[in-house]
């Protein structure tokens, strides 16, 4: 009896997984050993003719993993790499010790060290989100294990380019309002207000993404001012640290879960607001320059549920590896009380009047970027 049970459960999840040469959104996600795969909130590289998946290890207490790593030669079919990065265990005090909490890990290649280098969101042993840090950690290896660079608040004593001399000069505080989301918080907000108050600290650093322009710079775009506002800056060129240089986008606007690409020239941004764990309506900005002015255009998400991103969260974009323009809106569907069961939303970016698009497809593979009516 109980064998026929197993094999009823075995063959129920077998066909509510995705086999075989195919995308099935939302839908159990197995690795080449049948496990679940779990890289949440994850970024990609394409390497040596090979794709890496880096993503929040979740849903093992026990586990010292931090991040964990796949690979795959062609994006359907995944292997687990193991641990990219993990806590470290020796030293209870380590900011990344046991307790730690390391979310939307990206890594990135740097041609001039020959080291692969890790960004991603650090939040301190029994602090909650409160310090809002970026982490670096490197790699001689993709699949690691990376070593712990450093940790801190990005761009302490720097102010962003697009500031004024005014707001840099202001002496309005947060201490001078009782309440927030007041008209006159906000006009302050929008001000500068977080910036100045995290001027000589370094800016809060939280949701966050990587991206290496075709020139080789790299940028690290991250919400900070409590998640009100995000920051655009450039990182040096063996992308280990910040310059100082940063730019403020949407300030005051909310967003969390940047992921990025270009097409054509245009740089193209996909973002959420702030709703927890819970899905809401994804925004959509661009711009000519990687320095902005980053403009905001209605939400991507089109058809059913387009208002809460067919329950998903942007964490990556993916360009295809020798596909012209074929890109890959990669998003997370958390589920709080089961995180390891929170799904992966995978779905072709399209369209329409010059402007990214992403709309459901139960099933589709990667021949969907060869029909050119897909891709205007
Ligand atoms: C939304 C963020 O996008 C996630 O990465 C995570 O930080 C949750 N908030 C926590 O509530």
């Amino acid at each position: 009896m109980r064998n026929t049970i197993l094999l009823f459960a075995f063959i129920l999840l077998s066909f509510s997984a995705s086999a075989g040469d195919v995308f099935t959104p939302g839908e159990l996600w197995l690795d080449s050993d049948g496990a679940i795969i779990n890289a949440h909130g994850g970024g990609l590289l394409y390497y040596n003719n090979t794709y890496y998946w880096y993503g929040e290890h979740k849903g093992d207490r026990q586990s010292p993993i931090l991040v964990g790593v796949y690979s795959s030669k062609d994006l359907y079919t995944w292997k687990n790499e193991g641990a990219a990065l993990s806590m470290v265990e020796t030293d209870p005090d380590h900011v990344i010790a046991r307790g730690c909490n390391v979310e939307r890990p990206k890594v990135i290649y740097n041609e001039k060290i020959k080291k692969f280098v890790m960004y991603f969101h650090l939040e301190l042993k029994g602090q909650g989100y409160n310090a809002a840090r970026v982490g670096i950690a490197t790699s001689d290896k993709a699949t690691g294990p990376y070593t712990f660079v450093k940790s801190y608040r990005p761009n302490a004593g720097y102010w962003p380019i697009d500031m004024t001399e005014e707001e840099r000069t202001s002496t309005v505080k947060v201490t001078d309002f009782k309440d927030w989301w007041t008209v006159a918080w906000r006009k302050a907000t929008l001000e500068g207000l977080f910036n100045r108050r995290d001027h000589e600290g370094g800016q809060m650093s939280r949701d966050q993404t990587v991206y290496v322009d075709d020139d080789g710079k790299a940028y690290h775009i991250f919400a900070s001012e409590e998640n009100l506002t995000l920051n655009l800056a450039e990182l040096t060129d063996d992308y280990l640290s910040h310059t100082g240089k940063y730019i403020r986008i949407a300030p005051g606007g909310h967003n969390e879960a940047p992921s990025i690409f270009k097409k054509d020239g245009l740089y193209f941004m996909v973002t959420s607001g702030c709703t927890g764990w819970d899905p809401n309506e994804g925004r959509l900005f661009y711009s000519n320059s990687i320095w902005g002015p980053w403009q905001q255009q209605p939400n991507p998400f089109v058809g059913n549920d387009e208002k809460l991103s067919f329950h998903s969260q942007a964490t990556y974009i993916l360009q295809v590896a020798g596909k012209k323009d074929a890109f890959i809106y990669i998003g997370d569907r958390w589920i709080p009380r089961n995180q390891l069961d929170s799904r992966y939303i995978w779905l072709p970016i399209q369209y329409e009047r010059g402007l990214p698009v992403i709309k459901w497809i139960d099933k589709w593979d990667l021949s969907f970027f060869d029909d050119s009516d897909n891709q205007k």
